[in-house]
């Protein structure tokens, strides 16, 4: 079986191997089907963020996973399930949070991540994972299912939207995206699911985003600038310190979902903290998913328009050419490496 493998930071470094994967007792054997690529894995491989196994020289990247089961000892799950695997182990202390199995909130920073932080990812042919950190999809979602892990990620800003909005008894109408990525998208989904009127803000002003945005019945705006309507909540999915900004002074509720990667000093308004104070509103960070998260997101999948899913994965790559998948190409959405 083939897996990818790569080094932090040194791009040219990347291949493609024969590698054994040994079923280990109690763990799920898995094919894999797809990964997904994001961000996060192209800095890893670009600009060396993540960390290598212990003792090693290279990790097997990717975190968004698809696969079929091909053995399981867990009456959960049986050979034929589509499954993803969890990217988040808890920290071996455990914190008051990984003890809890609320990985994703970990308060000591030593939880590992497949194929970010110490562990091996699912770029590869044959994977194996606790029935624990594995999540059934419905059969029907086909290679959608690969959309779970952005869709996790998602589904836990929701949560911290709807946890926030209730401590200041605001009903949640509306909401305003930043970012028509994978994330923003999903993100806008979610919205659409709860019954919102969802408006969505990117910077392109044609192609598939925005036909992916108004398919789903929310609207689309070229520019920030032009979206007159109140929002009770905003979630943040680019970064941009002015979209941030601009978030936190509409907005009752601020779900921050994307990192800037952008150093660049920006002056800073000081009545924003003004409004903040005034309008009781917040400012929340969240970053990974908790298995409740991960149920909510496969659920929301499966209540999605199929046609709609699938056209969020705009590419596909060869295992053999995934560092083609690094190379952007206008009005790609999701990109994925087809591992078969
Ligand atoms: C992943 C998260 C992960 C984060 C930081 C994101 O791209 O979706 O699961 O926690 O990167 O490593």
């Amino acid at each position: 079986m083939r897996a990818a493998e790569v080094v932090p930071g040194e791009p040219g470094a990347s291949r493609v191997v024969d590698r054994e994967v040994v079923p280990v007792a109690g763990e799920l054997l898995v094919e894999g089907l797809l990964a997904g690529l994001c961000g996060t894995d192209v800095e890893i491989i670009r600009d060396g963020f993540g960390s290598l196994p212990p003792g090693r020289d290279h990790i097997v990247p990717f975190h968004e996973s698809l696969g079929r089961v091909l053995d399981s000892p867990s009456p959960d799950f049986a050979p034929g399930d589509l499954v993803v695997g969890v990217v988040r182990r808890p920290d071996p202390e455990p914190c008051p949070a990984c003890a809890v199995d609320a990985w994703d909130f970990c308060r000591n920073g030593r939880y590992t991540e497949r194929g970010i932080k110490e562990l091996d990812g699912y770029g590869m042919q044959r994977w194996t994972v606790p029935p624990k950190f594995a999540v059934k999809l419905d059969p029907a979602l086909g290679d959608a299912g690969v959309l779970t892990e952005p869709a996790s990620v998602v589904a836990k800003a929701w949560a911290q939207v709807e946890a926030v909005a209730t401590r200041t008894h605001l009903p949640v109408r509306s909401a305003l995206i930043t970012g028509a990525g994978p994330i923003g998208l999903l993100a806008a989904l979610l919205g659409v699911q709860r019954g919102l009127e969802v408006h969505v803000v990117d910077r392109v002003t044609d192609g598939r985003k925005p036909d992916l945005v108004t398919t789903l019945g929310a609207t689309y705006y070229p520019d920030l600038a032009k979206v007159t309507a109140d929002v009770d909540v905003a979630i943040e999915c680019t970064g941009v310190a002015p979209l941030i900004w601009e978030c936190a002074r509409r907005a009752s509720v601020t779900v921050l979902a994307g990192l800037s990667g952008d150093h660049d000093p920006v002056p800073l308004d000081p009545r924003v903290f003004d409004g903040i104070v005034m309008g009781n509103k917040a400012v929340v960070g969240t970053v990974n998913a908790g298995l409740p998260d991960y149920v909510a997101a496969a659920e929301a999948l499966a209540g999605a328009s199929r046609p709609w899913l699938n056209g969020l994965i705009t590419r596909r790559v060869p295992l053999d050419r995934f560092t083609d998948a690094l190379e952007k190409e206008e009005d790609d959405v999701k990109v994925v490496v087809d591992l078969a």
